[in-house]
Parts: structure tokens; C-alpha cells; sequence
């Protein structure tokens, strides 16, 4: 079963990897990461963990059990318990659900662990099924988000309040691995 992972240097040739086998995938949705960003790989990957160790981000990845990876979901900005949310999902495990499963549980790791309250992610409207995730997360739309910031199209920023439930708890509408849909 796929497991979501907090991102550590091992996992570099994997994100690797990921982002070059579905870099066409994601850049018909958001905007392609550039040539420099698989020229300099190394250096900014060690880049963001140094981000993650100051506290700054959270990085997660979620891991198949062949240790390639099937996702990336990002907390960055972290300030007064507040981030934002970004996301990607491979395209060969597209459509199964995969990406509004694990943002869900993204959303129990940011109270759980990161001490966050609210959680933020813009998208741009033709972005469907980034729209579609953050609805079924339990994300609401908020106003409208700087062109600058979604790779110059027009959008809207989506905000999730998150309330800290105890262990055994689960917030409406969350369910943890068993609703993936990749098992
Ligand atoms: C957005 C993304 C993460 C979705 O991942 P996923 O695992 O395929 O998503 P899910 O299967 O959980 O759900 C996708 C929802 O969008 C719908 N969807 C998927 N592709 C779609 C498309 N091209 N047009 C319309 N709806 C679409 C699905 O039907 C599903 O909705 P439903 O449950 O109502 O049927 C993935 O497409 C991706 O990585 N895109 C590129 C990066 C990106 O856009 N990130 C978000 C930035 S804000």
C-alpha cells in the first residue's frame, strides 16, 4: 500500500524521476517547473530540505511500494499555523482518487503534526480536477488569487480550517488509506 512519507534526501532520485516522467502531464495544468529545475536538481532539492528543517515548509511524498513516488504534497509558508497546500499526483495513477485521499490526509498531518489551523491552495479555474479535490477536502473558495501566483491564468484561493480532533477522531468527511483507491 502506498505510504506518505516526509521528504529526506533518499528520496531524491525518486522525486526525480517523477517530476520528469509527468513533466508534460503536469505542465498542461500548472506551469512547467523550467529547464534549470532538472539542470540544478540537487542543488535545490538540498535547497528544500534545508526550507523543511527550518521549519519553513513540510515536505511529503507519497511512496508505492516499489519506492517509486505517486505524489508530492507540499505545506510551505508555514506561518501563524497558517500554509498553503500544493499538490501533484502521477499521471499513470490518475483518476483514482489518490490525490483527494491523501490531501485529506495531509489535512490531519498539518493539525496533527505541524500544529497548523488553517490550511490555503490556489488554482486556476480550467484546473478541473485540482478544483474538484480541494471541494471534496472540504476546502471552500475564499476570493480570487493573483494571476502571478497560478502561472498567470485566473483563479481562486481555497481555504480549509482545520480543527484538531483527538487521535482517534476523524474530521466529517476524512477517511485515511482505505479510500485511495489504489489498493
Ligand atoms: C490535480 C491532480 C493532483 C488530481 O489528482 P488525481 O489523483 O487524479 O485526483 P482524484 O482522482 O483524487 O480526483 C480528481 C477529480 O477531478 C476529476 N478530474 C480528473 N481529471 C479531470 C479533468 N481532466 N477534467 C475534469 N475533471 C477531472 C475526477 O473525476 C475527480 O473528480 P470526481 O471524484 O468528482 O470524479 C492531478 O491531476 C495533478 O497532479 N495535476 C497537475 C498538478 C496540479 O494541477 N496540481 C494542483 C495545483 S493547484
Amino acid at each position: 500500500m502506498p505510504e506518505l512519507k516526509r521528504l529526506h534526501v533518499g528520496h531524491a532520485p525518486a522525486v526525480l524521476a517523477f517530476e520528469l516522467a509527468n513533466r508534460g502531464y503536469f505542465a498542461a495544468s500548472i506551469s512547467d517547473r523550467g529547464d534549470d529545475y532538472f539542470t540544478q536538481f540537487t542543488d535545490r532539492y538540498n535547497a528544500l530540505l534545508a526550507e523543511q528543517e527550518a521549519g519553513i515548509c513540510a515536505f511529503y511524498v507519497l511512496v508505492a511500494e516499489d519506492n517509486s513516488v505517486l505524489g508530492r504534497f507540499n505545506l510551505v509558508d508555514i506561518e501563524d499555523h497558517t500554509a498553503e497546500l500544493g499538490y501533484r499526483v502521477a499521471q499513470h495513477v490518475a483518476g483514482r482518487g489518490v490525490a483527494t485521499a491523501t490531501v485529506r490526509e495531509v489535512c490531519q498531518l498539518a493539525a496533527a503534526q505541524h500544529r497548523l489551523r488553517t490550511l490555503r491552495a490556489a488554482t486556476s479555474r480550467q484546473n478541473v480536477a485540482s478544483t474538484r479535490v480541494l471541494t471534496k477536502a472540504g476546502f471552500v473558495p475564499v476570493g480570487p488569487a493573483d494571476p502571478a501566483h497560478i502561472g498567470g491564468k485566473t483563479g481562486t484561493w481555497y481555504q480549509r480550517d482545520l480543527v484538531l480532533q483527538p487521535h482517534s477522531a476523524m474530521l466529517p468527511g476524512d477517511r485515511l488509506r482505505e479510500d485511495r483507491g489504489d489498493h
